[in-house]
């Protein structure tokens, strides 16, 4: 395993970060347990889960994979080794069970949030804790164009920063992340904690793989010179990036067989653009879906991978893309397509 430190904080992550959200859904806890035991072998020490997990998102569900993944912790009595990343969730039309829909990122839900997610997780510290989307109204999950709010209701970023600074006093919190986030809103927090002393964002979270490049237009600089490190989620686009709905297949048991509202990977062009990274790959002898994940971990603002699997054989081959260089010709053929088909999947 590789791993990267994160810029201003004493943490490190590894490339490979662990994506937890089919726990407790499309995964039982024992496959959850089998799945964390491996990874931690293989030296995957950054778990990223959520209170909002699993997915789809449900009132019967909420808290499950935390819950798992703290069942795991006590019985193998390991916490130390785990740098573990949870997130609040904002607010959303589609989690009206999460705080009956106003889980605004106000201080009193932060609170009423991390205390459950310590519980469910049983432990008395969140290494690395992320707000899910932003409480403003911007371009999310598949959406691509901002468009201004009529009136603006959000809770102010500055609200929200004390109420992180509020909870990192108590210890219970080692570091902050944002996730969804757009350019102007990483500055603002940047700049905000640099001026107010709150704390300083050292994660950005955003979806980030052959069909979604957004991130580079104008995030990357913002992690360039800000000292932000992405870490990347859904590397193959909800698992599109392997191949296996090319032509209307629909895989038994796979998530978007099983939830078509998934559409985000389904856009215009997602499907040409799919189908010439597989030729690519097909081409040079690789799998596609180890390219792909390849690709994200060669990326120099990326600090960790996160990836998802629902069998063990997946989360075999997903961790081993770290040992695979993409050679050149590979990279060039890629960033052709990317310019033939650029971010369909935003
Ligand atoms: N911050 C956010 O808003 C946000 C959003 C999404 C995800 N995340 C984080 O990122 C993690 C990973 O996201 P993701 O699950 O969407 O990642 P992904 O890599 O895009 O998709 C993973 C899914 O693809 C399929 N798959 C995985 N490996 C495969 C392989 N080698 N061949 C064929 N199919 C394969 C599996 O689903 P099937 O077996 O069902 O096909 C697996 O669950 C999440 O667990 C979560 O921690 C965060």
């Amino acid at each position: 395993m590789l791993y990267r430190k994160l810029p201003r904080t004493d943490l490190e992550v590894s490339l490979i970060g662990l994506g937890t959200m089919t726990w407790g859904e499309q995964n039982s806890q024992e496959e959850a347990f089998e799945q964390m035991d491996y990874a931690l072998e293989q030296g995957v020490t950054l778990f990223d889960t959520a209170e909002m997990y699993p997915v789809p998102s449900r009132a019967e569900t909420y808290g499950r994979t935390e819950s798992i993944i703290g069942a795991w912790l006590e019985s193998r009595g390991n916490r130390d080794k785990i740098v573990l990343a949870t997130k609040v969730a904002g607010p959303s039309v589609h989690a009206k069970h999460i705080r009956e829909g106003q889980s605004r990122l106000n201080r009193n839900n932060i609170e009423v949030a991390l205390d459950a997610s310590l519980r469910r997780l049983r432990t008395d510290r969140i290494d690395l804790y992320q707000l899910h989307w932003p409480d403003r109204a911007v371009p999310l999950f598949g959406s691509r164009d901002y468009s201004p709010p009529g009136r603006d209701e959000s809770v102010p970023i500055e609200e929200t920063l004390e109420a992180l600074e509020a909870i990192h006093d108590t210890g219970r919190v080692r570091y902050f992340g944002l996730s969804n986030e757009t350019p102007w809103g990483a500055m603002r927090f940047l700049r905000l904690a640099e001026e107010r002393g709150w704390p300083r964002m050292a994660t950005i979270q955003n979806a980030y793989n052959l069909l979604n490049r957004t991130f580079d237009s104008g995030l990357s600089e913002v992690c360039h010179h800000e000292d932000l490190r992405l870490l990347a989620y859904s590397p193959l686009g909800f698992g599109t990036l392997s191949g296996k709905y090319l032509d209307g297949a629909r895989p038994d048991g796979a998530r978007i067989t099983r939830w078509n509202r998934f559409s985000r990977y389904q856009g215009p062009n997602a499907e040409a653009a799919i189908a010439d990274y597989v030729k690519i790959a097909n081409e040079a002898g690789l799998e596609p879906a180890q390219m792909a994940l390849a690709f994200v971990n060669g990326r120099s603002s990326v600090a960790s991978n996160l990836i998802g699997a629902t069998t063990m054989q997946q989360l075999r081959d997903n961790i081993a893309s770290v040992d695979l260089q993409l050679p050149g010709e590979v990279r060039r053929r890629i960033d052709r397509v990317h310019s033939r088909y650029p971010n369909p999947c935003p």
